[in-house]
């Protein structure tokens, strides 16, 4: 499978951003040397809890995927390792982010998914992907990019796993 650096596509609907979010988990990395990061960023209601939840399910989470807009943090476990969920929106200061421990949450097996990163500052860990929602009409644009080599295998596996057109996810 070819490594990827970007990839542009269009999700006409809420299912189409679903969709995307399945298929990154489908794609998702294996547990390797160092915790796994996919960060999600565009403005207010652009999609990116949508996109997580779609993943988290598709991970194998059951039960409510709330939205961690005032933990900043929703844990889970999927099949023995950790996932985080993260809201950063209404991060106060690195300071907020020490005192919840997220160091801890950097084991080599966690995958760690962050909203608004950004509030986070130089503190967080690069990602591997990060994917970038706009809104465009009554849809969204959504730019993904690598930024490890681990993230363009993803992005590889990704690109190949959406359809070219005729769908309401598709490349851009
Ligand atoms: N591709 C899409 N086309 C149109 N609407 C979409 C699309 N994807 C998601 N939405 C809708 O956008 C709205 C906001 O979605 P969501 O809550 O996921 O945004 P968010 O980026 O997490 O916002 P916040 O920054 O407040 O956490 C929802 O009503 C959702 O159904
Ligand atoms: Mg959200």
């Amino acid at each position: 499978m070819p490594q990827r650096s970007s990839l542009n596509l269009l999700a006409a609907d809420p299912d189409a951003t679903g969709l995307l979010g399945q298929c990154l988990a489908r794609t998702l990395p294996p547990p390797a040397d160092a915790a796994r990061v996919l960060t999600l960023g565009g403005e207010l209601g652009a999609g990116k809890t949508t996109l997580a939840r779609a993943l988290l399910r598709e991970l194998g989470v059951t039960g409510t995927v709330k939205s961690p807009t005032y933990t900043l943090v929703e844990p889970y476990q999927v099949a023995g390792n950790d996932v985080y969920h993260l809201d950063l929106y209404r991060l106060e200061g690195a300071d907020e982010l020490e005192a919840l421990g997220w160091r801890d949450w950097l084991d080599a097996a966690a995958f760690l998914m962050v909203e608004w990163p950004e509030r986070a500052g130089p503190l967080l860990l690069a990602p591997d992907l990060d994917c970038r929602l706009t809104t465009l009409g009554d849809g969204r644009a959504i730019a993904l990019s690598a930024a490890t080599p681990r993230g363009e295998a993803w992005l590889g596996r990704l690109a190949a796993s959406i359809p070219v057109s005729g769908h309401s996810l598709r490349h851009a």
